[in-house]
């Protein structure tokens, strides 16, 4: 069984999208709903309807992708409206993603949301790298202290955080000292690697237009330094703080590494990007197929259990 668990909620199956990624319009969602994924996960809304960045503003590469969309979404009414409709329909969860692009406009939502009548998980993105001038929230702790402070004096529902790769231990006890103070009910690492910059020697030029080229890298890129972070939040997260583990993710062995490194759900962005709702049936067959030949039976049974040498 692919099945697993973030606080309450159940899923069929621990693939999910990841935010940003084919999930921006009802369409999109609705076919993440009808594939084997154990759910969805909506673009990343802000308050108001977002045209985005400039283009070209995403390139693939052979290793992953690199992109600065600047949160092209169509408001924050029309996730919640498609959430609230769908949200556990068919034993499929709707999480709702939100970033906004200050604590005011985080905050904003978060009562819309609360006053609402969804009753599923919400995800706030403390990390997006690809809006000119602001910085990603997730690397500045005190800020992250005052928006959960502010979130949990009124937010009742179940929150999860969306948060940037650390890469230093240092940033590691930081964060985890933060949430631990906090009704978390998960984190999902990690974002992009924000301002990236993928340069191209045929032309001499960088290959995407905004921010001087600079963009957030997924792929290939992130794989290990995404374990690093589902590994190293889990050994200093409290144990009701769930993990969605996202980075690197395009086949069951990847999937099955993050499990390893204590991933309760994991989502993928850049390889269902390449490939389209198919890639959730193919993983499962080939996560399924690498727990037959161990010996698995559930995801319980080697979550979290990486050896050291
Ligand atoms: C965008 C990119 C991100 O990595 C993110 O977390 C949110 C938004 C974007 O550019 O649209």
């Amino acid at each position: 069984s692919l099945a697993s668990q973030i606080g309450d909620y159940k899923f069929d199956n621990l693939l999910l999208n990841a935010a940003g990624i084919r999930c921006a319009t009802t369409e999109e969602l609705d076919k993440i709903l009808d594939s084997d994924a154990g759910g969805c996960v909506t673009k990343s809304a802000t308050p108001e309807p977002r045209k985005g960045n400039e283009s070209p503003r995403m390139k693939a590469t052979s290793m992953g992708c690199i992109n600065s969309m600047g949160l092209p979404n169509h408001g924050l009414d029309y996730y919640l409206k498609f959430a609230e409709a769908n949200q556990g329909k068919n034993g499929k969860q709707v999480i709702l993603s939100i970033a906004g692009l200050s604590i005011d406009q985080n905050i904003e939502m978060l009562k819309k949301i609360q006053a609402s009548s969804f009753a599923g998980l919400t995800e706030l993105n403390l990390s997006c790298p690809n809006i000119a001038g602001k910085s990603q929230v997730g690397y500045d702790f005190e800020a992250v202290r005052d928006v959960l402070t502010s979130a949990f004096s009124f937010f009742k529902k179940p929150l999860g955080l969306k948060l940037p790769p650390y890469f230093d231990f240092n940033q590691f006890d930081g964060i985890a000292e933060v949430l631990n103070d906090f009704p978390v009910t998960y984190i999902n690492v990690i974002n992009s690697i924000g301002n990236g910059l993928v340069v191209d020697p045929e032309t001499e030029s960088v290959v995407i237009k905004p921010k001087g080229g600079f963009g957030g890298l997924g792929g290939d890129y992130v794989k290990p330094t995404a374990l690093a972070n589902v590994r190293a939040l889990r050994q200093r997260l409290r144990p009701e703080i769930s993990i969605i583990g996202t980075g690197g993710i395009k086949s069951g062995k990847d999937v099955f590494e993050h499990v390893l490194c204590g991933a309760n759900l994991v989502q993928i962005g850049t390889a269902f990007g390449f490939d389209g709702t198919p890639i959730f049936e193919r993983i499962s067959k080939e996560l399924t197929a690498i727990m037959e030949k161990k010996g698995y039976k559930t995801l319980d049974e080697f979550r979290g259990k990486l050896k050291t040498i």
